[in-house]
């Protein structure tokens, strides 16, 4: 019978926690530091459902945006409505404390979990994909941009991020967004015959998204485009100076005039954390402020600002230690009395959870089970056969310290060892 494949651009994470190179293994590390990076700043966990209306998206990300536009995963349930898998975490997010009904407090958010777009996959660009982000609800433009940027350089440091820079931009408010929109449209319209599709589109729709294009020629016709320098206050300006002079000790950090992003819903601070080192898609975080949004979706006023990460790039970029705690390679010799030997094991774990006691549950010979507690790196084997069941006893045999010898202990014996391995 023919195989079932997975769909194109997703991709199955299987770890093997034996081997500290293995890509879903440095994703599932990843993930791990970035919660307890949330935790360390008081951030509360979040989660929304994977599938949201078709409408929460056009009413968010945008229309204009390429999201919308062309990468929506969307079909009809059986009751004919339009469902659409989520292609990321802010539109839920305030979906939720709207529906919720606490659209009126502050929050500190965070989420993770896969999200879709329907995208042309290549290296680091997925059609299902991880992100983990934070959303701060109800804080004006002030601390709020300091926190999110701390938080980036705190995850640039605690996971050595090979290669960072954090680019910064203000889009100003929806005034001053909406006057620079027009100047650049003014500019723009005289080339539209020479601008291709996508940019003609663009321009029509949303003129910011043009200067986002990767087209030589729309680029060279940008570069005497007005700047979004000239339209904003000197207040912003200020801001992203602020900002660059707060953390550049900390963090590789620049003002880009030219950084807009691909969503709509943005106002104020935005921001892109890019590495050199993952390619054409360079960038493995993104945010931004977003005051407008609450109101936008039928909620009260809420500014707010945030960002999410993409997992799989953060991970081909992380720098971080296995779990180094000591390894314990359970070996049961006896098929006879399988449920005693198993109960010590058990019991092993409960008196030094930071231990890891890996019960062997193949068949196969001592020889062959020692090799692999060996190829994993185990420091001890603990044994027990017929005989040493039979007299309560276990054989402990140290794996990495050279020359040393194994030895045959009682139950007390070695539940006091195992307590004081760290
Ligand atoms: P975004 O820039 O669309 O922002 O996505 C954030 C990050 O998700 C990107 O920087 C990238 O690392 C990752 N990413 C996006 N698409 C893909 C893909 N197809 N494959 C792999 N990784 C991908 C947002 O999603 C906003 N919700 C961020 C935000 C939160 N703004 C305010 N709050």
């Amino acid at each position: 019978m023919d195989k079932i494949q997975s769909l194109k651009g997703m991709i199955d994470l299987i770890g093997n926690k034996y081997l500290p190179d293995d890509f879903a293994q440095s994703i599932f590390r990843t993930e791990e530091a970035l919660k307890n990076i949330f935790k360390n700043y008081g951030y509360s966990e979040i989660r929304t459902p994977a599938l949201e209306d078709l409408n929460l998206f056009k009413r968010s990300v945008g229309d204009s945006s390429d999201i919308v536009n062309k990468e929506l995963y969307s079909f009809l349930d059986k009751n004919e409505k339009i469902i659409t898998l989520r292609p990321e975490g802010t539109a839920s997010v305030i979906r939720s404390v709207i529906e919720k009904k606490i659209d009126g407090n502050a929050h500190k958010l965070w989420y993770m979990g896969p999200m879709w777009r329907y995208e042309r996959p290549q290296k680091g660009r997925y059609r299902q994909f991880n992100q983990a982000g934070i959303e701060i609800l109800g804080y004006p433009e002030g601390t709020a941009e300091l926190e999110v940027i701390s938080m980036i350089c705190s995850i640039n440091n605690a996971l050595n991020i090979k290669g960072p820079l954090i680019k910064i931009n203000h889009l100003g408010n929806k005034n001053t967004k909406a006057k620079y929109c027009k100047a650049l449209l003014e500019y723009l319209e005289p080339y539209l015959s020479q601008l291709n599709e996508l940019d003609q589109i663009r321009l029509e729709k949303n003129p910011l998204r043009v200067l986002d294009s990767q087209n030589q020629n729309t680029k060279e016709i940008l570069k005497n485009a007005p700047m979004m320098k000239d339209f904003i206050s000197k207040e912003s300006i200020k801001m992203l100076e602020m900002l660059e002079d707060t953390f550049s000790k900390d963090c590789k950090i620049k003002i880009d005039y030219k950084l807009v992003r691909g969503l709509d819903y943005y106002t104020g601070l935005v921001f892109e954390a890019v590495s050199d080192e993952l390619g054409a898609q360079d960038s493995y975080l993104g945010g931004g402020r977003y005051d407008n949004l609450s109101e936008q979706l039928g909620g009260k006023h809420l500014p707010s600002i945030g960002m999410a990460i993409g997992i799989e790039r953060l991970a081909l970029l992380s720098n971080i230690n296995p779990e180094d705690k000591a390894l314990i390679s359970f070996i049961i010799l006896s098929s006879n009395f399988e449920e005693k030997a198993y109960k010590i094991a058990h019991y092993l774990r409960t008196i030094n959870p930071e231990i890891i006691v890996d019960v062997q549950l193949s068949q196969g010979s001592l020889k062959s089970k020692l090799r692999r507690a060996s190829k994993n790196n185990a420091k001890y084997a603990i044994i027990m056969g017929d005989e040493e069941i039979e007299a309560k006893k276990i054989i402990l045999k140290p794996l990495i310290e050279k020359n040393s010898e194994q030895t045959i202990m009682s139950i007390e014996e070695i539940s006091g060892f195992v307590k004081n391995i760290t």
